[in-house]
């Protein structure tokens, strides 16, 4: 696909071109932050820059954590309260640390919605939603193995908990679990090589997500219209953008700034308020908590996982037909990497000729259920796996399931759309009224 047309960086100084014909990295970065952004971007917008913003914080401050951080057994615990005591800093940096990963999930969970509502998973940019959901995933893996070096109860138990579920595939399942811990049970070997990976992911994601700025910069933004930019020929596509700097970089900062004003209050006037009490007793392998609850940003997950019980029925069929190797663990185990599974097919899954969720009458119905299914099964991860919570975690699950493999697909094909505006131009000006100029004059 060629590009939206426009203008692109001219090196102007002997010492420009020099480096241009040898390092054209000033014209990357110029392309870079010029891009033409379709000009009607809402408020929905805003969080790519809010997860960029948290990468970069968990990154900067993990490293100084780490260099006061001691991943042993006996003294890892320790070591996080001298951090907090002793540290110059330390009782923010930790909680900055701890914080900006509920803030990071927060932004991920609406950055994701935003691209389902708008249906920004759609060809041309199914390669930018596939990068997005494997940056999801890594984002899980490092925020788990992250928890577990506190070396509180929560850690030992989460991972415990946690790494168990691979035990539950058939046959292979322990030699696989004990491959992950580095011994038979969680220990210092388990500690070492996730403080280990909990160092090295984020630089994987941070790769991951230039990548991922790629792939956008290539087929352009998608906008709330789902309308593409029109690229007959430059002043064309200036009718429907305008250069991300500084128009777009101001608004996402401003939004930013307001985000991290609640961020910081949080930080400052509560930072234990999403943390587990257990997690600030030491880990103790002979005292199991009465309810090992994961970090909030995992409840929908761990819901589903638990959801599939021995006496549901699907589960019984399931065991039966296999002959008891897919048991009602491994279901629930099955079950919660499907749910996952089943969102990065979903370019695949969306059968309806619309882009947007704003003109399907129907599918804005669906989707809403969506988003509260995924907050009522927030809630019943934190209950105890008992009805009526078992019940509504099933229900949860269900709905899940049928969103993305029944109703996407048959939506496309009963949905009567409503009319899209023709462009992005007749969009904005429908909102805003007729520009007088172009944003340069
Ligand atoms: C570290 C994590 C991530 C970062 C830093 C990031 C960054 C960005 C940025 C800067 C944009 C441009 C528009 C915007 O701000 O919304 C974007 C767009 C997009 N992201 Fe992400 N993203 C991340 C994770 C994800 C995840 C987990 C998904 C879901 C699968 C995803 C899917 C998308 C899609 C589909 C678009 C295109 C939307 C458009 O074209 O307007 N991203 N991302």
């Amino acid at each position: 696909m060629s590009g939206i047309p426009h203008d692109h960086y001219e090196p102007k100084s002997g010492g420009a071109k020099w480096l241009h014909r040898r390092l054209p990295i000033a014209s990357l970065l110029y392309d870079t932050v010029t891009i033409p952004t379709p000009k009607n971007l809402n408020w929905m917008w805003i969080w790519g820059i809010v997860l960029t913003f948290c990468l970069a914080l968990q990154i900067v401050t993990g490293i100084v954590l780490a260099m006061h951080y001691t991943p042993h057994v006996d003294m890892a615990f320790a070591s996080i309260e001298h951090i907090m005591r002793n540290v110059n800093g330390g009782h923010m940096l930790r909680y900055l640390h701890m914080n900006g990963a509920s803030l990071f999930f927060f932004a991920v969970y609406l950055h994701i919605f935003r691209g389902l509502y708008y249906g920004s998973y759609k060809a041309p940019r199914e390669v930018t939603w596939i990068i997005g959901m494997l940056i999801y995933l890594l984002m899980m893996g490092t925020a788990f193995m992250g928890y577990v070096l506190p070396w509180g109860q929560m850690s030992f138990w989460g991972a415990t908990v946690i790494t168990g579920l691979f035990g539950a595939i058939p046959f292979i399942g322990e030699p696989i679990q004990t491959w992950l811990l580095g011994g038979p049970a969680v220990g210092n070997a388990t500690l070492n090589r996730f403080f280990s990976l909990h160092y090295l992911l984020p630089f994987v994601i941070a790769a991951l997500v230039a990548i991922h700025i790629w792939a956008f910069h290539t087929t352009g933004n998608n906008n709330p219209t789902g309308v593409e930019v029109r690229r007959d020929s430059k002043a064309v596509a200036e009718k429907d953008t305008v250069p991300f700097w500084p128009y777009f970089v101001i608004k996402d900062l401003f939004a930013l700034g307001l985000i991290l004003a609640v961020f910081f209050a949080i930080v400052g006037f509560m930072p234990n308020y999403l943390g587990h009490p257990d997690n600030y007793i030491e880990a103790d392998p002979l005292v199991t908590p009465a309810h090992i609850v994961p970090e909030w940003y995992f409840l929908p997950f761990y819901a589903i996982l638990r959801a599939f019980t021995s006496d549901v029925w699907v589960v019984m069929f399931t065991s039966w037909i296999t002959g008891g190797i897919i048991d009602a663990k491994f279901f629930g185990v099955l079950a919660m990497f499907g749910a996952i599974a089943v969102m990065f097919v979903a370019p695949w899954l969306d059968t309806s000729g619309v882009r947007s969720g704003r003109y399907r009458p129907m599918f804005k119905w669906w989707f809403a259920l969506l988003v509260i299914d995924f907050i009522v099964l927030m809630w019943a991860g934190a209950m105890p796996a008992e009805p009526p919570y078992s019940t509504i975690s099933l229900i949860g699950s269900a709905y899940w399931f049928a969103y993305f493999l029944v109703i996407l697909p048959l939506l496309g094909v009963i949905e009567k759309p409503n009319s899209a505006p023709a462009t992005i131009e007749d969009d904005f000006e429908s909102h805003y009224g007729k520009a007088s100029g172009t944003p340069a004059e």
